[in-house]
């Protein structure tokens, strides 16, 4: 191994919401964070390197985006997803949630419908409501410890012509899943059948764990290119989330048109300075990096799959096929949701993602993160184990 994920959490950065938490929670007890969607993991050290380059110019004036940062990213879609994109396609916004919302603004008028499928990272729920829209929700149907989409009530739901949007998480966070080409295929034609402008939300889109495949729903086909905004971004691959910078890629030019004004009606015409040196670097350096932080994270979701199937046979985890996120139930426990989120705080002492707060599907779920140390998610599941078999 070339690079060490074992070295963890460094305890002297001190604004890190995801360790903060913890402190905030109790002072008195040491509680491990396994919530919020960042890595414990120092990033590509070419990323690092880069950024103090930059930072010792001096100057941070406004930036514009350089050709290099575009010829990164098309090289990495090219060469890891076989998807070809073209520069007139990128636009940004400094995050992934504030592109969605400001493409859903761009795209509806108040009244509008959008559908969002459920259980789902829950910003989507906002992004919907807070944008004068209705939100329709598809629960995702959970056969055989499998998540799958529900096409009768999808082909019901599009097919109301108030519906216009509809808002996919592919790979999808929180169930996990890296939805194949097969199903993407079918939820496609139906979106295209009842017009219906697809925004796929693709940040996980690295993190696909040996035997599982992501595949950009852009790249599809031609109609589906053109029917799609696609939003990515290094954040959640390399643990860059705190500099701001996503990739919102819009093939269709009455799309992105509409989108720049929605991005010109906020001022917001600029990307970050350091964002933007990170994602360049990382995506012509981060490679080999990725590959070992794979392999790490492969290793960890088996270490809680054997855990849990061998000694805590009161949960179940759902087989993750993609992000470092995995969704577990704990409906065995007999808990309502405060007490289970109690129970995991004071008793198990791990602070994990509510399941209710993706969605009514998720009550009884919760939600692990698991870009830690090996150390730390031992520690974690000694916990947990002790926990719930002494309920
Ligand atoms: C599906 C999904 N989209 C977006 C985000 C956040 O993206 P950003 O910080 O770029 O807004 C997350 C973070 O966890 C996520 O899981």
């Amino acid at each position: 191994m070339k690079y060490n994920f074992d070295r963890g959490f460094n305890h002297e950065i001190k604004d890190s919401l995801k360790w903060n938490t913890v402190k905030k929670i109790s002072d008195k007890q040491d509680i491990v964070p396994m919530w919020i969607a960042d890595m414990d993991f120092e990033t590509v050290p070419e990323v690092k390197k880069a950024i103090i380059e930059r930072a010792t110019q001096g100057i941070y004036g406004y930036s514009e985006m350089k050709d290099e940062y575009f010829e990164s990213l098309s090289e990495w879609t090219k060469k890891r997803y076989n998807w070809e994109i073209k520069k007139e396609w990128l636009c940004f916004s400094p995050g992934v949630v504030t592109g969605i919302n400001l493409a859903i603004r761009a795209l509806t008028h108040p009244g509008d419908r959008v559908l969002i499928q459920t259980p789902v990272y829950s910003p989507f729920f906002g992004a919907v409501t807070k944008s004068g829209c209705e939100l329709v929700s598809s629960s995702l149907k959970l056969v055989n410890g499998k998540y799958k989409m529900d096409f009768d009530d999808l082909e019901e739901k599009l097919t109301d012509e108030r519906t216009k949007i509809m808002v996919l998480c592919n790979p999808h966070n929180p169930v996990g899943r890296a939805w194949t080409r097969d199903e993407l295929i079918k939820l496609g034609e139906i979106c295209i059948k009842n017009n219906i402008i697809v925004i796929s939300d693709e940040i996980h889109s690295d993190l696909v764990y040996k035997g599982y495949k992501y595949t950009p729903f852009a790249s599809i086909s031609k109609e589906f290119e053109q029917n799609s905004i696609i939003c990515t971004a290094p954040s959640k691959t390399f643990n860059l989330a705190g500099l701001q910078s996503s990739n919102i890629i819009i093939p269709n030019e009455n799309f992105r048109r509409e989108y720049k004004i929605a991005l010109e009606n906020i001022e917001v015409s600029r990307l970050n300075v350091f964002g933007m040196v990170a994602c360049e670097t990382a995506y012509k350096y981060g490679e080999s990096w990725l590959e070992e932080l794979l392999d790490y994270l492969e290793e960890n979701k088996e270490l809680v799959k054997k855990r849990i199937e061998n000694r805590i046979p009161k949960l179940k985890l759902i087989e993750p096929e993609a992000t470092y996120l995995l969704w577990i139930d704990c409906s065995g426990l007999g808990l309502n949701d405060e007490e289970l989120k109690k129970f995991m705080i004071e008793k198990a002492g791990i602070l994990l993602n509510d399941g209710s707060s993706f969605g009514e599907e998720g009550k009884g779920f919760q939600r692990m993160n698991i870009a830690c140390t090996k150390n730390t998610l031992e520690e974690a599941l000694n916990r947990l184990e002790k926990a719930v078999n002494s309920i």
